[in-house]
């Protein structure tokens, strides 16, 4: 009677990578334990059906296999034992690979029939089972987590435990964008629970500017022994992950929001996490401008907003990185969007993304503007700071809500809660990392963005690259209030 053994389980990497050793017939040696060397006879290709495997195990057996089918669209491949020194006897095993539809993980069923000489059936089932299938699963991951097939693919950069030197901006001391200066760094390997990353795109953000300026000296501290590097976000690949991560593999193409800075270098460590995987749609300079800008728009509108068919919006700053988003995905949610920019090129840009009342001015007065288009804001998000106080108070409408998230012109004045009591209005002071504090929340409202994306409800903001040791010039561009969209550090 033929034995039947059947296991699965899932591997946290996607199909594609998976599917990439597999295929290869002749990989099993540099991922599985019992495996001690294969090779294809007849100088045939590992991947051309029909041809045959000579192996030997390390506990001495020696087998031959053929391989009879491969699909690349099924992910699927069937092969035979055609001679070997284990008691396996007509022995026809296939490997069938699926997407996980709930992220980039993939199904992995392997399941053979066999027979045995009488009384082995048993033995061998268990030994099939255990030492090839459990044990390939487990060895499998272990290979994936090392980077085993980047090295093999030579496609991407080699993991290595070692320190790697890297370029980085460095801050010895608070002020103007001329501190931002380039220097060359060791990053060690990561520790537990971190992942290394090879960084392509940095995403620019007005909080960089605060911690230059030293207006947070608690989160960036300076000093010549010990530099402060600025940066939020950033995206590229994985290079190597220390002990305990999982969810992430070396290769994996990423993007991270943190609350601790440090991401304008061309490598840095980061707990895992702070990182998502990017959808193959996404581009790196996409995901950096997008991630914590986009994330961002997220939780105002949906959170803290609660934006709905007809809520008068206002949005400061609405041709920037955050207020383009915030703006198109707004008017998508149905409200009325009224924005402010400083000049009419910013104030084309802006009615191209949704919003529909552009107020030009450069020295922030615009509530009579607000009053008349609309009859006053039912929610204000403002990333202007002080300079903007009072006219925010003016353009409310009865119970609005002020949504103060940034302080471009300056960190806002004490504000008395009898400011507030006339219209009965509300106040509030968020920081995004409030809303990405798990990894869980952090990919949750990733997804919604590439989502938003995906289906139009918001645009690629335009993209200013400056290379990482220009990020002086970036900054000065950011505060000469020309820029359009988000900026982005190419290292
Ligand atoms: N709390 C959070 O979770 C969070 C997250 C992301 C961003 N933010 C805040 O959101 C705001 C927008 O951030 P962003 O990175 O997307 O920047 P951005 O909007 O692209 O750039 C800042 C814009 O602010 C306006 N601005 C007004 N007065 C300014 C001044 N004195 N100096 C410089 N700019 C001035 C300018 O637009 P106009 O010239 O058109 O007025 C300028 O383009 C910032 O306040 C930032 O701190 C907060």
């Amino acid at each position: 009677m033929l034995q039947r053994v059947t296991r699965s389980t899932v591997i946290d990497a996607p199909i594609e990578r998976v599917w990439a050793v597999l295929r290869d017939f002749n990989s099993h040696d540099q991922w599985h334990d019992v495996v001690e060397q294969s090779r294809i006879e007849a100088q045939e290709r590992s991947d051309q059906v029909g041809c045959v495997r000579s192996f030997t195990l390390r506990d001495g057996n020696r087998i031959r296999e053929q391989l009879l089918t491969l699909s690349d669209t099924e992910h699927k491949s069937t092969y035979c034992i055609v001679e070997a020194t284990v008691p396996l006897q007509r022995y026809v095993s296939t490997v069938t690979l699926k997407p996980v539809t709930d992220g980039n993980r993939t199904f992995w069923h392997w399941t053979s029939t066999f027979a045995t000489p009488p009384g082995m059936e048993r033995e061998l089932r268990e030994m099939v089972a255990r030492d090839v299938y459990e044990a390939g699963f487990e060895n499998l991951r272990r290979h994936l987590r090392r980077g085993g097939d980047m090295r093999a693919a030579g496609s991407a950069p080699m993991p290595t435990a070692l320190p790697l030197p890297a370029r980085r901006i460095a801050i010895e001391r608070y002020g103007g964008p001329e501190e931002l200066r380039p220097q060359t760094a060791a990053v060690p390997a990561p520790r537990d629970g971190e992942v290394r990353i090879q960084q392509r795109a940095i995403g620019v953000n007005f909080l960089d500017v605060y911690l230059r300026r030293g207006w947070i000296p608690s989160l960036m501290p300076v000093s010549r022994e010990a530099p402060g590097v600025p940066g939020m976000e950033a995206a590229g690949s994985v290079l190597d992950v220390g002990p305990q991560v999982t969810g992430v593999l070396p290769g994996d193409r990423v993007a991270y929001l943190g609350p601790l800075p440090g991401a304008y270098c061309g490598v840095r460590c980061v707990p895992a996490e702070w990182v998502v995987r990017l959808p193959a749609a996404v581009e790196d300079a996409t995901a950096a401008a997008l991630l914590l800008k986009g994330i961002t728009a997220d939780y105002l509108l949906r959170d803290l907003g609660h934006v709905q068919r007809g809520t008068r919006l206002l949005v400061h700053a609405a041709a920037g990185g955050v207020g383009l988003l915030v703006c198109a995905w707004a008017r998508r949610l149905g409200a009325t969007v009224i924005g402010t920019v400083s000049s009419e090129e910013k104030a084309r840009v802006a009615r191209e993304h949704g919003c529909e009342h552009v107020i030009v001015t450069r020295d922030y007065r615009f509530a009579d503007a607000v009053q008349r288009a609309c009859g006053g804001a039912d929610v204000v998000i403002d990333g202007l700071g002080d300079a903007a106080r009072d006219e925010n108070l003016a353009a409310l409408a009865r119970r609005g809500h002020w949504i103060s998230l940034g302080q471009a012109s300056g960190p806002l004045s004490p504000l008395p809660p009898d400011a507030l009591v006339a219209k009965s209005l509300t106040f509030s002071r968020p920081v995004v990392f409030d809303y990405t504090a798990t990894n869980e929340q952090l990919a949750q409202r990733a997804q919604r963005v590439w989502d938003a994306l995906a289906d139009g409800s918001i645009r690629p903001p335009p993209i200013e690259r400056f290379s990482l040791d220009a990020a002086a010039d970036a900054h000065t561009r950011l505060e000469s209030r020309a820029t359009i969209g988000a900026l982005v550090l190419v290292p």
